[in-house]
């Protein structure tokens, strides 16, 4: 577990900072006096989100325009960090995109996007930062998944896939790091309202407070929200996997629309 008064006055980078949950778990990380590297693609959103924190909250707050996509982002990332002197206390791997739609009417490219920001960027993140962690004996690695991650979702097979591996991945990582002062946690929320998912029902800030919980708690992962819970957990353990799988594909169909941006669940 990690308290706030133990990332009080330290530094955590937050990816995908810029909107929707990263925002809000930006905020509440300021609001308990800890400093901010954050990061997007959107410089002008960065600065302004920035000033506006650093205001608000009197801390100190980066902003750090990276396209994590790109092959060489992780290492720039790390070492701006390095050059800056920057000890980073938490990690919070936020950034992601989805792409909706049946697969083979999908662009191979964005497929290839998708995996670099939600499953290379995150994994190459964490073994970049967090060996400075467990040598220091303490800090916090939160990997932000998705109740798309325990059950596959037609319409959103790549997405879903790729926060499968996000949960799979933290978890694994959570055993392995056992002992070391290092809390790590995967964070799933289920639909929220934000620029990806205009029908979410859940708020970002309600998930920023389940991260706060789940940082100070001892879980390899976590669902935002009873209603997120219950759905991981019939369709994730309890559900045959081919009933599982003919209820997601109807409920996807029928919540994907077919027109407008993007879903997330
Ligand atoms: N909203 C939901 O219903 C929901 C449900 C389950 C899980 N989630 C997960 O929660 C996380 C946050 O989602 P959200 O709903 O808050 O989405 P959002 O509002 O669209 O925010 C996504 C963030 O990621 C950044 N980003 C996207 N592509 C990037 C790239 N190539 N490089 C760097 N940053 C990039 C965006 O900033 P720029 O565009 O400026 O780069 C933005 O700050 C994601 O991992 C998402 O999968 C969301």
């Amino acid at each position: 577990m990690i308290t706030a008064a133990q990332m009080r006055d330290r530094f955590a980078v937050v990816t995908g900072a810029s909107t929707g949950i990263g925002s809000a778990i930006a905020e509440r990380l300021a609001a308990h006096g800890v400093h901010l590297v954050l990061v997007a693609r959107s410089a002008d959103k960065l600065e302004e989100e920035a000033a506006r924190l650093s205001r608000r909250h009197g801390v100190t707050v980066r902003a750090l325009p990276l396209d994590l996509a790109t092959a060489d982002a992780p290492t720039r990332l790390a070492k701006t960090l390095a050059d800056e002197e920057i000890e980073v206390e938490v990690l919070v791997n936020n950034a992601g995109v989805s792409v909706r739609g049946p697969v083979l009417d999908g662009d191979p490219a964005r497929y290839r996007s998708l995996i670099d920001v939600n499953v290379t960027a995150l994994t190459e993140l964490t073994a970049l930062l967090m060996p400075a962690m467990v040598a220091r004996g303490h800090g916090a690695v939160v990997n932000i998944a998705s109740t798309g991650a325990y059950v596959p979702a037609p319409h959103l097979a790549v997405y879903a896939a790729t926060k499968a591996y996000v949960l799979s991945f933290t978890q694994a990582l959570w055993a392995e790091t056992r002992g070391t002062g290092v809390r790590v946690v995967a964070v799933s929320p289920g639909p929220t309202k934000t620029p990806m998912n205009a029908r979410g029902t859940r708020t970002a800030e309600a998930v920023a407070t389940t991260v706060f919980r789940a940082l100070s708690g001892n879980r390899p992962s976590v669902v935002d929200g009873y209603a997120n819970k219950l759905t991981a957990f019939v369709f994730g353990k309890l559900a045959p996997k081919r009933l599982a799988l003919a209820i997601a594909r109807r409920v996807m169909t029928r919540a994907v629309p077919r027109t407008g941006d993007s879903i997330s669940l």
